[in-house]
């Protein structure tokens, strides 16, 4: 996608060898590019959030398999390298799908021949991102093209949650890329972006991007949605996911499940835009065995922004010394998503219609 007019992916390799990354932390305010140059830059940069969002979670972490793999291409480094890639966040399930899937390439070649090839599956997967992404885009234009026909060309309204947009990913977002072909395809919409406290991924990035587009949109605050949506102001509510279980769990930024409750409550229909990557087949239960992850108290006493001089900086918001805590995740139960938006097309949160649209992934 493109940031003043010059198309950007969210992570890249250079002609030059160098992996490089738009360092998220910085933005609306600040574009800063990140080289990540051994393991050690890659798991803090995926720990510390300068690269966050399941799809680029797993991106970064092939590159840094195939940082270290240059540097050091034993079987013993290729076994530390997941160890220490996987500790660093523990719920988009599309981490431990990339260190496998680079494992499951590398392992039985011989050394001396790993880094070349973990370098072409890393870009392999990047390059498999962004098309998975825009094949859910195009399958999620068909559900806002219907509620555009049903409402006479009126324009539709959609909500989303955190930023499941193209920085999430390498390119074209999850949930965004029906927006985007939405808009493309020259349909009215307009989208409500939730802030998403405590890190605002709505209010930094996916307002920033849908500006960069020209989408229109609102900015909300958390607590307006269900507001929103019972005086019949969104038409859906379309949010990505960091892993979905096999039958249909949904575990996305914390507050979606929130959202998935005011969804039902009032008629909306509430979608998931679902790479295959992003699927655990392992677990059923997404309540009981998705592990959430704790992040620092700091994010919730404190909220970052621009000052009136242009500099970043940190503010508290609550007494010295409250506690606080921060679970970032929910999982939103399959009973309360509408359908799954995936790379093959659309299903309902089902163990059944996942199986069937997924033959070749799912255990037997
Ligand atoms: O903590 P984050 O910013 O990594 O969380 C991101 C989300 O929850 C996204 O909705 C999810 O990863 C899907 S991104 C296409």
């Amino acid at each position: 996608m493109k940031i003043d007019g010059r198309a950007y992916r969210s992570i890249w390799r250079e002609a030059s060898g160098e992996v490089r990354i738009i360092d998220q932390r910085w933005l609306p305010h600040e574009l800063r590019i990140a080289t990540l140059s051994t393991r050690e830059d890659f798991a803090t940069a995926i720990r510390e959030m300068w690269v966050r969002g399941a799809p680029l979670i797993g991106a970064t972490a092939a590159y840094g398999v195939a940082v270290q793999m240059a540097r050091d291409p034993s079987d013993a480094a290729l076994h530390e390298t997941w160890q220490v890639l996987h500790a660093t966040r523990p719920t988009a399930i599309n981490l431990k799908w990339a260190l496998d899937e680079m494992t499951r390439v590398l392992a039985p070649r011989p050394p001396l021949e790993r880094a070349a090839a973990a370098f072409a599956r890393a870009a392999e997967i990047c390059d498999e991102d962004v098309e998975i992404n825009r094949r859910i885009g195009l399958h999620g234009l068909e559900i806002i093209r219907e509620i555009a026909r049903r409402k006479g060309g009126a324009r539709v309204n959609v909500l989303t949650h955190c930023n499941a947009g193209w920085p999430a990913t390498v390119d074209w977002g999850t949930a965004t890329s029906p927006i985007y072909h939405a808009v493309e395809a020259g349909i009215d919409l307009h989208v409500f972006v939730d802030e998403t406290r405590p890190r605002n991924q709505g209010a930094q990035l996916t307002s920033w991007e849908l500006n960069s587009h020209g989408v229109s949109h609102d900015l909300i605050v958390d607590n307006a949605g269900g507001h929103l949506m019972q005086h019949g102001e969104v038409d859906l509510v379309i949010v990505g996911t960091d892993r979905t279980t096999a039958r249909g769990d949904v575990c996305n930024k914390i507050g979606t499940y929130l959202k998935a409750l005011a969804a039902r409550a009032n008629d909306v229909p509430f979608y998931v835009a679902l790479p295959s990557p992003t699927i655990d087949w392992k677990v059923s239960d997404g309540i009981r065995e998705i592990p959430i992850e704790e992040r620092h108290a700091e994010e919730v006493t404190h909220v970052q922004g621009r000052d009136p001089e242009g500099r970043i900086v940190s503010v508290q918001i609550s007494p010295d010394g409250t506690p606080a805590r921060n679970p970032a995740f929910d999982v939103t139960p399959a009973e309360l998503v509408t359908g799954l938006i995936t790379e093959r097309g659309i299903c309902a949160a089902t163990p059944q219609a996942m199986a069937a649209m997924f033959p070749d992934l799912a255990p037997r």
